[in-house]
């Protein structure tokens, strides 16, 4: 749409709740760029371990971050993280990534570490030509891009959200991640004032996203 306004949608939520399948869905109908921050805690979390660093020990996470070479690289829709030049594979979301990120994510300086890339995706995404940002996380709307456009904010069943990773082969026990992720000192998880707030636990995505583009159409056809 000529002259339509660049757009940052921010999607918050605990595991599984249903972030990722529905800003894909927004990124494909209105053509965002999707940034899955999620994953980029985990990329850094597996190059911690890959290093030997421990949550525990803070000089040795603080090593590991000095010289972490962070970069971007969109496939399709999706701005995916490279760190030294490659992408993270599929450990990113096996048991050891699943067990220790929440720990590696508390700390302040890993956090900062990915604050400003985070913020970059921005630009990213105008570079690429792409009519806006859709990013997902924990501290989207709270931290990275409190004046987000648009501010969603996702809930579902604890057992459910369990039951949806058994389906996707994976075993995370969510109830713990969301325990730590809420319980953390620095930007936790818990609902941005202001945001517009949807359980998930008996839609589709297709009516979730169907929920959040009702809320975003109308601004992008405004003159
Ligand atoms: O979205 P996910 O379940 O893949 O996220 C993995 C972990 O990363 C999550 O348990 C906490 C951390 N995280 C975070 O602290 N802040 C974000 N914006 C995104 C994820």
């Amino acid at each position: 749409m000529p002259g339509a306004p660049f757009i940052i949608v921010a999607i918050d939520g605990g595991a599984a709740s249903g972030k990722s399948s529905t800003a894909r869905a927004l990124s494909e109908r209105f053509n965002l760029l999707h940034s899955d921050t999620g994953s980029y805690y985990r990329a850094v979390t597996a190059e911690m371990l890959r290093r030997g660093a421990s949550a525990e020990d803070l000089g040795s996470v603080k090593s590991a971050l000095a010289d972490l070479r962070l970069g971007t690289r969109i496939e399709g829709r999706s701005a995916r993280i490279e760190i030294a030049g490659s992408a993270p594979g599929d450990e990113i979301r096996g048991r050891e990534v699943n067990d220790a990120v929440s720990h590696f994510a508390a700390i302040p300086e890993l956090r900062s570490a990915l604050l400003s890339y985070q913020r970059g995706q921005a630009d990213a995404a105008r570079r690429g030509g792409f009519a806006g940002l859709v990013m997902e996380g924990r501290d989207i709307g709270s931290v990275i891009f409190p004046g987000a456009d648009f501010r969603f904010y996702l809930h579902a069943d604890p057992a459910l959200r369990e039951q949806r990773r058994v389906k996707q082969g994976q075993v995370d026990k969510v109830a713990e991640r969301d325990r730590l992720d809420s319980s953390r000192k620095t930007a936790p998880l818990s609902q941005p004032a202001g945001s517009i707030s949807i359980d998930t636990t008996s839609m589709t995505i297709a009516e979730v996203a169907d929920r959040m583009a009702s809320v975003i159409a109308p601004s992008l056809a405004r003159p």
